[in-house]
C-alpha cells in the first residue's frame, strides 16, 4: 500500500509482516552503530498541528538511522499562524518535492484528505479521536515481545476510550492477530463504537484485572472534553475508580502494564506502577522507533528482509 491511514484494511497478515520486519530493525537498534541508509535518497517532512514527544521523535530517530532528509514542521512557527489553509500548506511542501508526510492533526480524516492534495505517501501520525495505527503497530509489537502468539490473550484497555485514537487502532489491530479485548472505563467516557468493532465492554476495573493478560492504561484526554463543561467522573473519582494501584498488582500477580504515553502519574496509574518491573511503557517506545523503520521502509518501496 502506498499510505498508512489506518489499520482496518490490512489483513492480520498483513500486519505480522510489518511486525515481522521491524523485529529486523529492532535488532539493529541494539549494535553500536544502530544505522542502515535504506532511505538514502528520500525527503520526508514531519507535519505536526498538534503536540507530541514519542511519535515526533520516533519518527525523526527512524528517519535519520535510515539516512533520509528530514524536514520538520510545527504549526507555532510557521505560516499556518498568518492563516494559510492546510490545503494550501500542504501543496506548498509537496511542492518542494517531497516523498513522504507523517501527518498529525487535531481532525479526523486529515490524512485521509492530502492524499487528495499531493502525490507523497501520508502516514497518519494522529488524527483527532479516530486512529493512530503506528502506535496500535507499536502495542502489538511490543505484546508479541511477552507473548509471541496473541491468539486468545487477554487484553484490556483502561481509560477515557471515547477520546482516545490509539484504542480504536489497536482493537482493529488485536482483533486481526486473534486476540481477545475489553475496554473498561466510566460510562461517560464509552462509545458505542467499541462494541460494534468487536470488543468487550466493562465498568468494573477488578473484574477486568483479574480477567486481562495485558493492561494499557489511557489518560483523560482533557484537551478533547467539550469547553464548558464538567468532567464526569472527576480527576480524582476517575482515579479511585479506574486508576491501576500497587494493590491492584499484588492482587493479581500475572497481568503486564501498558501505556501509550504521556502517562498521569496519579491518574490512570499510580507512579510506582508505571515503574514497576511488570511495566512495558519504555520498551513501547524503544520499539516505537524499530516500528517505524519498517513502516517507512516498507512504504517506500522495500521488500522484507
Ligand atoms: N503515544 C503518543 O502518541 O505520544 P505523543 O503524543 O507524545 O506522540
Amino acid at each position: 500500500q502506498k499510505h498508512l491511514l489506518g489499520l482496518a484494511h490490512y489483513s492480520g497478515d498483513d500486519i505480522q509482516y510489518i511486525l515481522d520486519q521491524a523485529q529486523y530493525f529492532r535488532e539493529i537498534l541494539d549494535r553500536p552503530v544502530p544505522k542502515v541508509p535504506t532511505l538514502r535518497d528520500k525527503t520526508i517532512v514531519n507535519l505536526f498541528y498538534e503536540n507530541s514527544t514519542r511519535t515526533r521523535l520516533s519518527f525523526e530517530l527512524a528517519q535519520k538511522r535510515m539516512g533520509a532528509d528530514v524536514v520538520n514542521f510545527s504549526t507555532g512557527s510557521s505560516s499556518v499562524k498568518k492563516g494559510e489553509s492546510l490545503k494550501d500548506t500542504i501543496r506548498n511542501i509537496s511542492s518542494m518535492k517531497i516523498d513522504m508526510v507523517v501527518v498529525r492533526h487535531e481532525s479526523p480524516g486529515v490524512p485521509h484528505f492530502l492524499t487528495r492534495c499531493v502525490d507523497a505517501a501520508i502516514i497518519n501520525a494522529g488524527d483527532g479521536a479516530h486512529e493512530h495505527p503506528t502506535q496500535a503497530l507499536l502495542d502489538l509489537f511490543s505484546m508479541q515481545q511477552v507473548y509471541p502468539d496473541l491468539s486468545g490473550r487477554h487484553i484490556a484497555i483502561i481509560g477515557d476510550i471515547a477520546h482516545s485514537r490509539v484504542v480504536r487502532s489497536n482493537i482493529i489491530g488485536l482483533l486481526k492477530l486473534g486476540a481477545e479485548v475489553a475496554v473498561c472505563g466510566p460510562k461517560t467516557m464509552m462509545p458505542a463504537y467499541v462494541d460494534e468493532l468487536g470488543a468487550n465492554v466493562s465498568y468494573d476495573l477488578d473484574e477486568t484485572l483479574a480477567w486481562c493478560d495485558i493492561a494499557m492504561a489511557l489518560r483523560i484526554q482533557l484537551e478533547r472534553q467539550e469547553d464548558g463543561t464538567e468532567l464526569f467522573p472527576s480527576i480524582r473519582e476517575y482515579h479511585q475508580m479506574f486508576g491501576i494501584t500497587m494493590e491492584h498488582l499484588e492482587k493479581y500477580p500475572d497481568f503486564t502494564i501498558m501505556h501509550p504515553g504521556p502517562v498521569n502519574r496519579g491518574v490512570e496509574m499510580e507512579s510506582a506502577v508505571a515503574d514497576h518491573e511488570r511495566s512495558i511503557i519504555l520498551s513501547q517506545v524503544t520499539n516505537g522507533v524499530a516500528v517505524r523503520m519498517a513502516i517507512l521502509y516498507l512504504l517506500s518501496g522495500g521488500t522484507r528482509v
